[in-house]
């Protein structure tokens, strides 16, 4: 089954946009699993759910409830864990967590943010059979600041060099955070796997946003994000509504009551 969605996903380059976004519940899932080609439990599930300033704080353990839950109603998509923070800093380590978390969750691969730097770890789960995903350009877990990334050419060479190593290190499509268009397409171009953008441009193969911020469920409002709906807003409208009933005696009526 793995296998099978990652070459679907693989045979997309350059044919059809491959489209991707994040879930971390049982809802969401259930909502989104026909539309998504790949769903990611994203670490971003810190700052959306549980109110963290980064995603450094997010524990494995925690991506491990959500992920179970999203992937056990995910019937179509490929499920992507995305690794947290310093639960990948050496081969070891990288392999101990990527197969609990695989056996835990039955989640069909892992994410892991970075280039050259974490090489050998790629290639280290690759071969022992956990299917990986890339991520490049703006790195959360690491980033000092919130900014776009390959401006200099020194910056749009390395990170062109992270996508070329990490294709050749056997990921199956490469996440590109917050780059110049330029650089997107370039890269784009020369590897020979999916790139899937969020702030990189439509010369990606495919995109991916966080879906608390197209549904206008975050206050977040980067450049690169299209908000679909305004959630926030039917919320705060139905529990007004809700707490005027209450307050009003208006509910419940003799239509949500048990009568013998
Ligand atoms: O954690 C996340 O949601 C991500 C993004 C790529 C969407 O890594």
């Amino acid at each position: 089954m793995k296998i099978i969605k990652i070459k679907k996903i693989l045979k997309k380059k350059g044919k059809e946009p491959i489209c991707c976004l994040t879930a971390y519940s049982k809802s969401v899932a259930e909502i989104i699993d026909k539309y998504c080609d790949i769903i990611l439990v994203g670490d971003s599930l810190g700052m959306a759910l549980y109110g963290m300033k980064t995603t450094r704080e997010v524990k494995i353990d925690t991506m491990i409830l959500h992920a179970k839950a999203v992937k056990k109603i995910s019937k179509r998509s490929l499920v992507v864990f995305d690794m947290p923070y310093k639960t990948y800093s050496n081969k070891k380590l990288a392999y101990k967590n990527a197969h609990k978390v695989i056996k835990l969750t039955n989640c069909d691969a892992v994410k892991l943010e970075g280039g050259k730097k974490i090489i050998n770890i790629v290639k280290h789960l690759v071969k022992k059979g956990i299917p990986v995903m890339g991520h490049i350009g703006l790195l959360p877990q690491t980033a000092k600041k919130y900014k776009i990334k390959g401006k200099s050419s020194v910056q749009k060479k390395q990170i062109l060099e992270d996508a070329l190593s990490l294709a050749n290190s056997g990921v199956f499509a490469i996440v590109i955070e917050c780059v110049l268009e330029s650089l997107a397409k370039k890269i784009t171009n020369q590897v020979s796997v999916p790139t899937i953008g969020i702030g990189a441009s439509k010369y990606c193969d495919g995109q991916i946003l966080v879906t608390d911020d197209i549904l206008g469920m975050s206050n977040l409002h980067p450049k690169f994000v299209k908000q679909y709906s305004n959630i926030r807003k039917i919320i705060e409208k139905s529990v007004k509504n809700y707490h005027k009933d209450v307050k009003l005696k208006r509910f419940p009526t003799a239509k949500h009551a048990y009568k013998f």
